[in-house]
């Protein structure tokens, strides 16, 4: 991969810009391992690299990232590590850098299944209050998916779905996609996992379905503003075609 450096940004800038960049934000274990820090103190560092990621955003113009904080296969973990993630107040979203965030201008929306009841009260409160704060924000928008799983979120849909009384014959993809935990969500053109790992992991394959995929070896505590665009310049490099016979056909195909 091109690796950007600061005098080539303005290039990226000026190439096509994904509308939605979804981040794996993965390796913070070993991170930590090679620290001799424990796992929680990882996921601790993860702060400063989503800040980053966020300021590169809002640098290139992206609408939306999505960053996966906790999926619905992580309960697996031990105890310990689990309810360190649940406080976000203490990890990833700290109140400085929450409310730093949100003077920028940021939306933040959490996406999963919020209504668990493993979910102790006061984090659940952290994530409605951190909602409510930001939701007037309208210069992008970040997502962090927790207890998301992307099955259980089409399950959830088409769960809501049923409920409201639809034939199948009236079950298409659009109806289904209304359904989904945030419908106003454009697809993701671009999914970044870091850590060396090139598997999804149960991350939005409703709406990643034709995203550019990028892996990096880099551990997710040292991701910066840098390999976010050059993941984005790698994207630019990339020639989508959505099935299409060619890119021209694509092109003719939208006109
Ligand atoms: C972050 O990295 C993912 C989260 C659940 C926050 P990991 O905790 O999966 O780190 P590794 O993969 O063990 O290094
Ligand atoms: C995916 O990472 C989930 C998050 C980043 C929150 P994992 O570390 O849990 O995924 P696997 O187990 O390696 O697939
Ligand atoms: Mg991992």
């Amino acid at each position: 991969m091109r690796i950007i450096e600061a005098d080539q940004v303005a290039d990226v800038r000026a190439g096509e810009i994904p509308a939605h960049i979804g981040v794996i934000m993965d390796g913070n274990g070993r991170w930590a391992q090679m620290r001799t820090l424990t796992r929680s103190q990882g996921h601790a560092a993860a702060e400063d690299a989503v800040v980053a990621t966020v300021d590169a955003c809002l640098a290139l113009g992206v609408e939306w990232l999505s960053a996966y904080a906790f999926s619905t296969e992580n309960w697996t973990r031990d105890m310990e590590e689990i309810a360190f993630l649940m406080r976000f107040d203490e990890w990833l979203l700290r109140k400085e850098r929450r409310d730093e965030l949100n003077d920028k201008g940021v939306q933040i929306r959490f996406l999963g299944r919020l209504d668990d009841p493993r979910i102790p009260p006061d984090s659940r409160d952290w994530l409605t209050e951190t909602a409510a704060l930001t939701a007037h924000n309208s210069r992008m928008v970040l997502g962090i998916a927790f207890n998301y799983g992307g099955r259980a979120e089409i399950a959830d849909a088409a769960r809501r779905l049923v409920a409201s009384g639809i034939g199948p014959d009236d079950v298409t993809e659009e109806r289904l996609a209304a359904e989904l935990y945030a419908p106003d969500m454009p697809d993701m053109d671009l999914v970044v996992r870091t850590s060396s790992e090139h598997r999804m992991s149960n991350f939005f394959p409703w709406q990643a379905t034709y995203a550019e995929l990028v892996f990096l070896d880099t551990l997710w505590p040292d991701f910066r503003e840098g390999h976010l665009y050059s993941a984005v310049a790698e994207y630019q490099a990339r020639r989508r075609r959505m099935g299409a016979a060619s890119v021209a056909s694509l092109g003719a195909r939208r006109e």
